[in-house]
């Protein structure tokens, strides 16, 4: 990506086809043979995103709370990497600097060979808004909108009101289909505060996948499901790993789950203590 590609259009044909995925993903799981598997890309690959050197404090009255020290990440097109760190260890400040919602106090971000972290405030939100998918530990879900509108909200952002508004239609029935595979498919009209925990956050993933991203970066997306719906998430992440290279970030803080990615990253007292 150069830095006018931030402003240009996602690759069309990828978004479509995560879309074809999305659509027949239960059948994909059962029928895929193992030779179709897409792999992360060797090791000699460059990364799609590498972070070297992160320091962030945050600031509370005279107290400075030190969170990061100096941590180095890279992951590579294709990868499904886990975060895992006991509470406070500052997995969610990571994830928020990676995805360009905050910035460090010192080290470099770069997304595709370009650097990100100082980019300025509107370009951050461009990239975001086409490359990254976020589901975020709290959801973030609009309360005044549906959970169908909820979803919707990355594509009124990235397209704009005029060219939404044109492809309404198709964008509604991608999002339901999206709300109908995390099992959301009886709940579009409600608010988010008639939805559970688990369906709250179930509504935040179908919303981080609806704009076909390129990289998603997940805080905690089965922190509060059951353990079936849980794994039924899983299931549904590694195939969008598996089958469309979608490369995943995922914090979490059990070790089952993270021993489902293909590596994983501990954050011990501000730095990464081991790859395994
Ligand atoms: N805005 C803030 N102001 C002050 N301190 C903060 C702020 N955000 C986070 N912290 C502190 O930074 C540390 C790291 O927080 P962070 O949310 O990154 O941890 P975490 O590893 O995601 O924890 P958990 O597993 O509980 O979600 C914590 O000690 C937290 O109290
Ligand atoms: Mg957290």
């Amino acid at each position: 990506m150069t830095q006018t590609a931030l402003t240009a259009e996602p690759n069309a044909a990828r978004t479509a086809s995560r879309h074809h995925l999305l659509h027949s993903l239960q059948a994909v799981e059962v029928q895929r043979p193992a030779a179709t598997v897409a792999q992360p890309a060797a090791n000699s690959t460059p990364p799609l995103m590498s972070a070297t050197g992160l320091f962030k404090s945050y600031r509370k009255g005279k107290h400075i709370i030190p969170v990061l020290k100096g941590v180095d990440f890279a992951i590579r097109p294709g990868e499904f990497v886990a975060i895992v760190g006991q509470s406070g260890s500052g997995k969610s400040t990571l994830l928020h600097l990676l995805g360009t919602l905050d910035e460090p106090d010192a080290g470099e971000i770069q997304f595709e060979g370009n650097r990100i972290d100082n980019l300025p405030q509107r370009a951050r939100d461009v990239l975001r808004n086409k490359y990254f998918g976020m589901i975020f530990q709290f959801y973030h879900l609009l309360p005044e909108l549906s959970t169908l509108e909820n979803v919707l909200v990355p594509k009124m952002i990235g397209e704009g009101i005029a060219r939404y508004w044109w492809k309404r239609r198709e964008h509604a029935r991608q999002a339901t289909q999206l709300l109908e595979l995390v099992g959301l498919g009886h709940r579009l009209t409600h608010r988010p505060k008639e939805l559970s925990g688990g369906e709250m956050q179930r509504a935040a993933i179908a919303r981080a996948l609806v704009a076909g991203p390129q990289l998603l970066l997940a805080d905690e997306p089965t922190g509060n499901l059951d353990r079936q719906t849980g794994a039924d998430i899983m299931r549904l992440l590694r195939s969008l790993n598996r089958e469309q290279n979608l490369t995943i970030i995922m914090v979490t803080h059990d070790n089952t789950i993270a021993g489902m990615a293909d590596r994983t990253v501990r954050l011990v007292e501000g730095l990464v203590e081991r790859v395994a």
